[in-house]
């Protein structure tokens, strides 16, 4: 599947391919960018950070994420991936879980190097997010 693009889509996609190429991957030489929309249109970036720890290592969409965090921005409607593979690649389980908490029904779309795309739906990819109920966020233990 190789969804179609509209006009729309191509600041957030070249934005994906330019912070892949901030890209510190010198351990998986797996470059991957992340372009996160918010639902009023302003755009965050990510790439990947690795780290010779390599459980430090940050993902390129949780690296977006953070950055539009901190400058206040929480509503996502779009993301756009792109990583050094052929085939497009989904993001990682963690990554899923990270974007759920304030985009469930975030639409997302990947390209590989071939050119291919797919498109996602993140409650799709991640059908029973974790979510903490209203009684295990009182401060009971009980
Ligand atoms: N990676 C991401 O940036 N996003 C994902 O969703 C999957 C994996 C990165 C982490 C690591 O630097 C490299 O890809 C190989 O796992």
């Amino acid at each position: 599947m190789t969804p179609e693009l509209d006009d729309t889509w191509e600041p957030l996609r070249s934005a994906a391919f330019a912070a892949k190429g901030a890209a510190h991957a010198p351990y998986s030489n797996f470059r991957v960018g992340a372009s996160l929309e918010t639902t009023d249109g302003r755009r965050y970036v990510g790439c990947n950070i690795e780290n010779a720890s390599y459980p430090v290592t940050m993902c390129a969409e949780r690296v977006a994420l953070g950055s539009a965090l901190v400058d206040g921005a929480a509503e996502f409607q779009r993301l756009f991936l792109c990583a050094d593979s052929p085939d497009p690649t989904p993001p990682c389980g963690m990554c899923r879980q990270a974007l759920a908490e304030f985009a469930p029904d975030l639409l997302i779309v990947s390209e590989g190097t071939s050119g291919a795309r797919m498109e996602w739906l993140l409650s799709d990819l991640l059908p029973a997010m974790f979510r903490l109920q209203p009684s295990e966020l009182d401060g009971g233990a009980g």
